[in-house]
């Protein structure tokens, strides 16, 4: 039983202020990238796609003079520490379960490492496939964040995703969360 679709976060107007702002399109496709990688790690697909879906939630735009500023992004970005809480407040706001809305901005805080000292993680699979499924969908310069999709195209991916994601969630039972 899930308490939040896809459709209801999607449609928030947090998520809607700051996914076009990362991006709708990419945020998509993640996600449908999730739902594939997550039967691969046998993970709970409605974790994955949720978390998929917000993974870039806490993007800022680093601009000089007007244009986008790829080094200063490099140097002090935090957009998956800012993501995670976000993802967070919105899904507790939602009437998320508490557990899942944690395994959600764990999965959202280590999608990346871009910000982290060096070193290996010991990642859990859900967190590895949100990164797995962030990297599926990146393209050079980033230019994922820029690809346009019109909201009712949007919106029926996004029905259709909660309708995969239901009835992968029939047929199997996951035990661990993360
Ligand atoms: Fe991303």
């Amino acid at each position: 039983m899930r308490n939040v679709t896809l459709l209801e976060i999607f449609t928030h107007p947090i998520a809607q202020k700051y996914l076009t702002r990362s991006g709708v399109a990419h945020a998509i496709s993640v996600a449908y990238h999730a739902l594939r990688l997550s039967k691969q790690f046998n993970v709970n697909p409605d974790l994955a796609t949720k978390a998929a879906l917000l993974h870039d939630i806490g993007h800022y735009e680093w601009y000089t003079d007007g244009q986008w500023d790829y080094e200063k992004y490099k140097k002090n970005d935090i957009h998956a520490i800012k993501g995670a809480e976000r993802a967070h407040k919105l899904l507790i706001r939602l009437g998320e379960n508490p557990q899942h809305a944690k395994e959600i901005a764990l999965a959202i805080l280590l999608h990346t490492d871009s910000y982290l000292p060096e070193g290996e993680l010991q990642k859990r699979p859900l967190q590895t496939v949100v990164r797995l499924a962030d990297e599926a969908d990146e393209e050079p310069g980033g230019n994922h964040h820029y690809r346009h999709i019109d909201h009712h195209q949007a919106i029926k991916q996004i029905k259709r995703l909660d309708e995969k994601v239901e009835k992968t969630l029939k047929v199997t039972h996951f035990k661990r969360l993360g």
